[in-house]
């Protein structure tokens, strides 16, 4: 690994308060990423993946902890700036694709282009084409989003992700709303963005597609673990869930004699 992490996050954690609840999504989270790494992340569902991606892109702030994105501590940005870093910085890839959908597919691939300063339309215009040929789309330019199928929305997505030539891509389940052959076709795309240098963090459920990324990351519970925790940790859950089932069925047995 790099000697200087692109992001660099020590003991975060993050506590969402609703009415009566605390919710402890991240309990300790220890994160670092070189740059040019490709990384999965997965656990299962509620362990706070996307609670975690959505630090690491500067759309929500932790609660406790340290980040540095690039050198930078995050926490000592103007709201100002890191809205800038975001934008500059980091692309993301969302499982619903999060098109606009009534702009075209050129246009919402200039989005992210047209909140800097110093980019004209014409080069905006050209650099969607390039971005959009990147992921062989180029020719669905004029369409709306609901023009498209599933996969194509989804590639789309990437091209708006990568338009700007962020330093890191950020995907939550990018194939979460694909068939199996378009969720390949957006995970070789993800790989060939890899080879082509960037950096990235994706979150999944699938095995087979964190197993593309060159490193795995497994959360439980707000904390990353390693491989062989989780499966215990999933195995002792799996037997509380039958042992609970199994009490129902004695209960219900009970009853149905009584
Ligand atoms: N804005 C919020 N307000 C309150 N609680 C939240 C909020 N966002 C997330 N949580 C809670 O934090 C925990 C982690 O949520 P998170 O969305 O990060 O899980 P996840 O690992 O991405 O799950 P999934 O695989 O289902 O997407 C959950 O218990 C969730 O209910
Ligand atoms: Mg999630």
């Amino acid at each position: 690994m790099n000697d200087s992490p692109l992001i660099d996050m020590r003991d975060i954690r993050k506590v969402f308060y609703t009415d009566e609840l605390e919710t402890h999504a991240l309990a300790g989270v220890d994160l670092q990423v070189a740059p040019g790494d490709y990384v999965s992340i997965s656990g299962p569902s509620g362990c706070g993946k996307s609670t975690l991606l959505s630090l690491v892109g500067l759309l929500d702030v932790p609660s406790a902890g340290s980040y540095s994105l690039n050198g930078t501590p995050v926490a000592k940005l103007k709201a100002s700036d890191r809205a800038r870093v975001r934008n500059r910085e980091i692309g993301f890839i969302f499982q619903a694709f999060n098109l606009i959908g009534d702009l075209r597919v050129a246009e919402n691939v200039e989005l992210p282009l047209s909140y800097r300063s110093g980019i004209g339309r014409g080069e905006r215009r050209e650099r969607a084409v390039a971005a959009l040929e990147r992921v062989g789309m180029a020719h669905r330019l004029n369409h709306y989003p609901a023009q498209l199928s599933g996969g194509q929305q989804q590639r789309v997505a990437v091209a708006r992700a990568l338009v700007g030539e962020p330093a890191i891509l950020l995907a939550d389940e990018p194939t979460g709303n694909l068939d199996s052959k378009n969720g390949e076709q957006v995970m070789l795309l993800l790989n060939e963005l890899h080879q082509s240098g960037a950096t990235i963090v994706m979150v999944t459920h699938d095995d087979r597609y964190a197993a593309f990324a060159r490193r795995q990351v497994f959360m439980f519970d707000g904390q990353v673990v390693d491989e062989d925790t989780l499966d215990k940790l999933r195995a002792e859950e799996d037997r509380r869930v039958r042992e609970l089932a199994s009490q129902q069925l004695s209960v219900q047995a009970r009853r149905a004699v009584s």
